[in-house]
């Protein structure tokens, strides 16, 4: 059987990753990979169940059997919607914690792979291209400075009506830019392989267009 094409695009969280992915899924009319929003419905669950990130196993365990449900950009979970309640900060910052636990890592690998289905796959994450596709013809690594993505969020938040800080935003997503590229299993560090662009001075329709680019050129 042909292998099916997979294009990645890792990086910290508010470079862009997730409107990349998606223009670019949608434009050539492949399949879409939010890996971020699995982990943040582990945090969810665990956060709904009261268990402890300290019990690894028992999250796994949990992992395993998750009652989740990905329906065109809804997430629905035991049968309930929680596509907006998992894109919380707070949400954000558990799933970088139970994100750090191999077993947690271990148990969504297959699930993650078993969405590259044809006629291909876009798969956003953070590691997309070193260890869940490392065989994917064309890897992205998308940054921007944390200032910058700060400001970004502070945007998306005050266009949701919610007043945030900027500063204290910055320092959150410094703190989990550490714990993800810290961690043993799995970091976020570009693949050796990856293209690596940097977003903090680009829109992200100009990013698109760069990425586009480096499509054709591969034959994908
Ligand atoms: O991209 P995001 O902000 O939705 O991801 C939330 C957290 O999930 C992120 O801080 C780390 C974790 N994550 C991961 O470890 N591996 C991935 N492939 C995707 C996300």
């Amino acid at each position: 059987m042909p292998e099916v094409p997979v294009i990645t695009i890792d990086g910290p969280g508010g470079a862009g990753k997730g409107t990349l992915s998606t223009r670019l899924a949608e434009h050539v009319g492949w399949h879409l990979l939010d890996s971020g929003a699995l982990y943040r419905v582990v945090a969810y669950a665990v956060q709904q169940a009261g268990m402890q990130v300290a019990d690894a196993e028992q999250i796994a365990r949990v992992v395993r059997e998750l009652p989740v449900s990905f329906q065109s950009g809804r997430i629905i979970w035991q049968g309930m919607e929680i596509t907006a309640a998992i894109r919380t900060e707070q949400i954000g910052n558990l799933a970088s914690q139970v994100a750090v636990l191999p077993p947690v890592r271990a148990a969504l690998l297959d699930w993650q792979r078993e969405q590259a289905c044809a006629p291909g796959l876009v798969a956003d994450g953070r590691d997309m291209g070193t260890v869940v596709f490392p065989q994917a013809k064309l890897k992205i690594f998308l940054t921007a400075s944390a200032e910058e993505r700060a400001k970004r969020r502070h945007q998306q938040l005050e266009q949701r009506g919610i007043t945030a800080n900027i500063s204290s935003l910055a320092a959150t997503i410094r703190e989990r830019d550490e714990r993800d590229q810290q961690r043993v299993h799995s970091p976020l560090i570009p693949a050796q392989d990856a293209v690596l662009l940097d977003s903090t001075h680009r829109t992200i329709a100009d990013v698109f267009n760069g990425v586009l680019q480096l499509v054709r050129k591969r034959g994908l």
